[in-house]
């Protein structure tokens, strides 16, 4: 998945609420003010196609389009920090995060760093510590780990990233996110995959899913939304409509949790 290019601003509408006129997704996609001491918002974002399937050919890109990538952009630049598995980051070979001037701007007028980290989620850390992703970072990137995992592995990794033990055999969701809360680091953007979704939905902590609807069956497919953890979870998860936008091709759906949260939407694009 990448960042939209500069300069590129598709025309979206909304669908529900209805409303006429093109989009601000900034406003769109507003997040409820911080909140205070260590609470948490967990937002997830992907794009699918009308069979659930989150590739093609081992990746998103063949589902998304520019519409989709303004969406993806707009998330980033409002949360603190970009979560994501291991096995995204391998696939997808992830990059850091290189915003705009213009979202690095956006960003620093909302409070934010001017770059998010990405937190990299992975028991194995079976990660090339030489790419750029590691060596180009402009903000140092966190490993979460496992004590199971070797510590000669985890020792290496340090020397790119900075390690946090959250679990024993797996990360466990909510040692990993009070980890990022203690850093400040409290809206939380996760890119996937559907392994890391499946374990945040398991363990009930995913606020809100941003999902992208691609006009496009698949087919035949290794990757679905959610592959949830062997043995645990509390399900079934029930999501709330937020909004429906389009472009006239996907649809970009926005749904929380139910239960009582703060009111998204409001007041944070300047
Ligand atoms: N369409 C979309 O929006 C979208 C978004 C994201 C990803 N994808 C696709 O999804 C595919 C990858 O799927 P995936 O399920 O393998 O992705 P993933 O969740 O990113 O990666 C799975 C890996 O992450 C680590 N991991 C996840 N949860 C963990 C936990 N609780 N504890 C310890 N380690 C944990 C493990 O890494 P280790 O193996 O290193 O231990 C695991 O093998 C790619 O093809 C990618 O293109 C699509």
């Amino acid at each position: 998945m990448s960042e939209e290019s500069a300069g590129s601003r598709p025309a979206v509408q909304r669908v529900f609420p209805p409303g006429a006129g093109q989009v601000d997704l900034g406003a769109a996609y507003a997040l409820p003010p911080p909140t205070t001491g260590s609470a948490v918002h967990v937002r997830a974002n992907f794009v699918t196609g009308l069979d659930g399937a989150t590739t093609i050919a081992g990746r998103s890109g063949p589902l998304s389009g520019p519409a989709d990538r303004a969406v993806f952009s707009t998330l980033r630049s409002l949360c603190d920090v970009v979560l994501v598995g291991a096995g995204t980051v391998r696939q997808e070979g992830y990059g850091p995060a290189r915003p705009s001037e213009a979202r690095q701007s956006l960003r620093r007028g909302l409070g934010l760093a001017a770059i998010p980290p990405i937190a990299v989620v992975s028991r194995s850390l079976q990660l090339d510590l030489d790419s750029p992703f590691f060596t180009e970072a402009r903000a140092r990137p966190i490993l979460f780990t496992t004590e199971v995992t070797p510590k000669e592995r985890r020792m290496a990794a340090s020397q790119r990233a900075e390690v946090v033990v959250a679990g024993a055999r797996t990360v466990d969701p909510d040692q990993a996110l009070a980890a990022l809360a203690a850093r400040g680091l409290t809206r939380v953007l996760c890119e996937g995959g559907p392994t890391l979704f499946g374990h945040l939905l398991a363990a009930a902590r995913v606020d809100e899913l941003c999902l992208s609807l691609s006009p496009t069956v698949a087919g035949p497919t290794s990757h679905h939304l959610v592959v949830p953890p062997a043995r645990s979870g509390r399900w079934p998860v029930e999501l709330e409509l937020v909004h429906i936008l389009t472009d006239g091709a996907s649809l970009f759906l926005r749904y929380r949790r139910r239960g009582p949260q703060q009111e998204p939407g409001g007041t944070t694009r300047p």
